[in-house]
């Protein structure tokens, strides 16, 4: 779907997320599945209006976001829980005790990886993320799964490329206080979603979902899983799409 201005992008995510939500979610409890990053912003203005509107009501909702970075406190401001109470809670009304965020803390690699399997195994219980709002990187990682992440992977630590560090570099003091590593849902665990919703904006993005959507399904760029998926709905503007045949 492409729309003509970002206001328009946004409205198109924002009610492709609500149907999703109606669709997969059958009358039981919301699950969502939150993506951190500039590209959903206006997606979440959108959905805080349908809350205002009576259209919508996340108070009950669970979040689940994707990633979240290793060797930084949850209570660090670039925490992404942090970033998400104040860009997605704040705006849409999902309360940040329904928030659920891979733990990037521990005593050792194996209690990280170990609370990385239990969150599977939460989003399990809560019978499945139904609608997952997702981004893409300009190299065309999802979550933090980096080309080269394999296609089945389960929510692990993963080291973070020296390009998305020094792309987040700007959100820290310098680049050598942006973690070196993270924990990220696989993109399996983001294939079991419900439906997913894709934003994608600017020129930057189009070599991305070019790969993503037309090129060969391939660890090469991790965004072409969506083409695996039954109900993927991916949202661009024009610059994000000039590249697609
Ligand atoms: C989000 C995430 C990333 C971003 C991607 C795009 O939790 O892990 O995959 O979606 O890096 O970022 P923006 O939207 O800032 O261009």
């Amino acid at each position: 779907l492409i729309g003509s201005s970002a206001d328009q992008v946004a409205r198109i995510a924002a009610d492709n997320v609500l149907a999703g939500l109606a669709e997969h979610g059958n009358g039981k409890r919301q699950v969502l599945g939150l993506a951190t990053g500039s590209s959903p912003l206006g997606l979440y203005r959108e959905l805080g209006k349908a809350v205002s509107e009576s259209r919508a009501d996340f108070s009950d909702t669970l979040g689940f976001a994707l990633d979240e970075y290793i060797g930084i406190p949850d209570t660090h401001e670039q925490s992404y829980r942090q970033t998400l109470v104040n860009e997605v809670c704040h705006v849409i009304g999902l309360r940040p005790e329904n928030l659920c965020v891979p733990q990037g803390t521990g005593d050792s690699v194996i209690a990280v990886q170990a609370a990385a399997d239990a969150y599977d195994a939460a989003i399990k219980a809560a019978g499945g993320v139904q609608v997952q709002i997702l981004g893409i990187g300009a190299n065309g990682h999802l979550g933090f799964n980096e080309p080269g992440s394999a296609l089945t992977s389960r929510t692990r630590i993963k080291r973070l490329a020296s390009k998305t560090r020094e792309d987040n570099a700007r959100f820290f003091a310098g680049i050598e206080h942006v973690p070196t590593h993270c924990v990220t849902q696989g993109l399996g665990t983001i294939l079991d979603a419900g439906r997913l919703v894709l934003v994608a904006t600017g020129a930057g993005k189009a070599d991305a979902i070019a790969a993503a959507v037309e090129g060969p399904l391939s660890a090469a760029c991790p965004g072409s899983v969506l083409q695996l998926h039954r109900d993927a709905v991916v949202v661009l503007d024009e610059a994000a799409a000039s590249k697609l045949t």
